[in-house]
């Protein structure tokens, strides 16, 4: 499950899903997609249409991970993305890049003519919240359109508070997230696909024809994706590759004025970010590195009050959380999970952008695994080595083991669970080593191990989403180590208090 526990998503919480049945027993399919968001079901829905016999198995419900739980924006517009891509990488991987992100929008257009999923279109912006991000935003307009985008220049949006410049990108998509992917899962089965959900993969077996195992059932298939959003399986070292990111929204219904018609975001940081759903305005915002330490509400209220200051709000109806993974070098992964191997497959690191992105990687893999070559395959392969991305793999795998070791030293935070205040949590130590004993709202303790069952980090307690977050791989686990995202299978052990 991509989000959890607290709060629910505007897209999760107000739309019906229907129903597919757990794997139970062995089954056979040309092709199995592990994972049920919008980069397996594209890849999944573009195969079928193409005859393969495929089958999807999600850990949770479809559309319940990050693609239920984002603000809905479907451009080729990404923050400042061109301007990124072209220090690291060139101007033609930029160039290309907008190419694959212009496939990404215009196949969600298209799958979308089929779905109802409240379609529109929308500019998108990337705007100078203060004076200092006007050049950023002016070297993203530059690198832009060198890329090849027909982006305008605009001094003010429809924005009501003092804004410093503006790149625009006019007729992108918006769309109700969690809608479009239950569509694209309807118009797989309708076409003969099969999907199982609440089917947990724990292993994919090493070689072909491969063996996916969940708890009650397996299925053997000549070619397996993995599009669990941060990859299942420790072969290829992707989470040595990734860093995920967590980010808060808020959705309120406003007493007078209108929500932003421009799908903006902010180019600095802070960034803020405004997105809609009918009467509602979607505020996203607050990120921070998956698993930081003394993450609380503050950051809900803190998106909240920005809200209220620049917007006549009458109330927050809706607040939610995701993460997202983001390659070291900046480019999605998508392609062979090893190299070489032309039979298990990957999606990832779509860093916030993968409603047009997880499309455009839908694409790809539904072109690579019926053995044709796809014209976005070389500048997203996973095995690309780049040199300038170094630094900033070096320094993540320095945070990783920094964070591996680092919690072990930390001291106990209470002397027992009588010290735990209500709704908080509190690191324990006893005979067996630490553990995080959380006190619910009704008084009850929940007590975990804190080693996480991936590589063994100790997780920590997220008091925004009352959940227990690796700071290594960014897994998480609900109060009582239920598994909430990947790549970790095991629930956290079970502690007394
Ligand atoms: C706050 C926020 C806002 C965002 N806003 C936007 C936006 O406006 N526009 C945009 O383009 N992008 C946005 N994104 C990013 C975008 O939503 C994601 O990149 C995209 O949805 C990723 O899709 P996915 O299919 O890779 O992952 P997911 O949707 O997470 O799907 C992966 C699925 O795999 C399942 N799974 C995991 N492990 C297993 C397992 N072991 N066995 C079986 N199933 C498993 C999960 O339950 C999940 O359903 C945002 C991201 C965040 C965090
Ligand atoms: S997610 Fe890898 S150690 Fe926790």
């Amino acid at each position: 499950m991509g989000t959890t526990t607290a709060e629910q998503s505007l897209w999760l919480r107000d739309t019906a899903a229907d129903n597919h049945p757990a794997l139970v027993g062995a089954e056979r399919a040309d092709v199995v997609v592990v994972g049920a968001g919008i980069a397996g079901l594209t890849t999944a829905l573009l195969l079928r249409r193409r005859g393969v016999d495929v089958t999807v198995v999600e850990a949770a419900t479809v559309g319940s991970g990050v693609s239920g739980n984002n603000t809905a924006k479907v451009t080729a517009l990404q923050s400042t993305m061109y301007s990124s891509i072209e220090s690291k990488h060139g101007k033609p991987a930029a160039a290309a890049y907008a190419a694959a992100a212009g496939d990404g929008v215009a196949l969600v257009a298209q799958l979308a003519a089929e779905i109802d999923c409240d379609f529109q279109l929308a500019p998108a912006a990337t705007y100078a919240f203060a004076q200092g991000e006007r050049r950023t935003v002016e070297a993203e307009f530059e690198a832009a359109q060198r890329a090849g985008l027909q982006v305008q220049w605009e001094e003010r949006i429809d924005l009501p508070f003092e804004t410093f410049g503006a790149v625009r990108l006019p007729d992108q998509v918006l769309l109700h997230p969690a809608k479009y992917v239950r569509g694209l899962a309807a118009a797989l089965t309708a076409a003969g696909g099969v999907i199982h959900e609440h089917s947990r993969v724990r292993s994919v077996s090493v070689t072909a024809p491969y063996t996916v195992r969940t708890a009650e059932g397996e299925i053997t298939a000549d070619q397996v994706v993995i599009a669990t959003h941060y990859p299942l399986l420790d072969r290829g070292l992707f989470f040595a590759r990734l860093e995920a990111e967590r980010s808060y929204c808020v959705a309120a219904r406003l007493a007078s004025g209108a929500p932003p018609r421009d799908l903006a975001i902010s180019a600095g940081s802070p960034s803020w970010s405004f997105s809609r759903h009918g009467d509602l305005m979607v505020l996203g915002g607050r990120s921070h590195p998956s698993g930081e330490r003394g993450v609380d509400r503050t950051r809900y209220t803190d998106l909240e009050d920005f809200a209220r200051r620049h917007f006549d709000v009458a109330e927050i109806t809706h607040r939610w959380s995701a993460q997202d993974p983001k390659a070291y070098d900046l480019l999605p992964m998508v392609g062979s999970y090893l190299p070489g191997a032309s039979s298990l497959w990957v999606a990832t690191g779509f860093n916030k952008w993968g409603l047009a992105m997880g499309s455009a990687a839908g694409a790809v893999l539904a072109d690579r695994v019926s053995g044709a070559a796809s014209p976005h395959q070389d500048l997203f392969t996973p095995h690309r080595v780049t040199l300038r991305g170094a630094p900033t793999l070096v320094k993540q795998n320095a945070k990783v083991a920094a964070d591996l070791v680092g919690d072990r030293l930390h001291s106990a935070e209470a002397g027992s669970a009588d010290e735990v205040p209500v709704d908080e949590a509190r690191v324990l130590s006893d005979a067996q080593g630490k553990k995080g004993v959380y006190r619910d709202r009704a008084g009850a303790l929940h007590a975990v191990s804190l080693r996480c069952t991936h590589l063994g980090c100790l997780v920590r307690f997220n008091g925004a989403e009352r959940s227990w977050d690796c700071p290594c791989h960014a897994s998480r686990f609900d109060v009582d180590g239920a598994v909430l995202e990947s790549p970790a299978v095991d629930p956290l052990a079970p502690r007394e208090p």
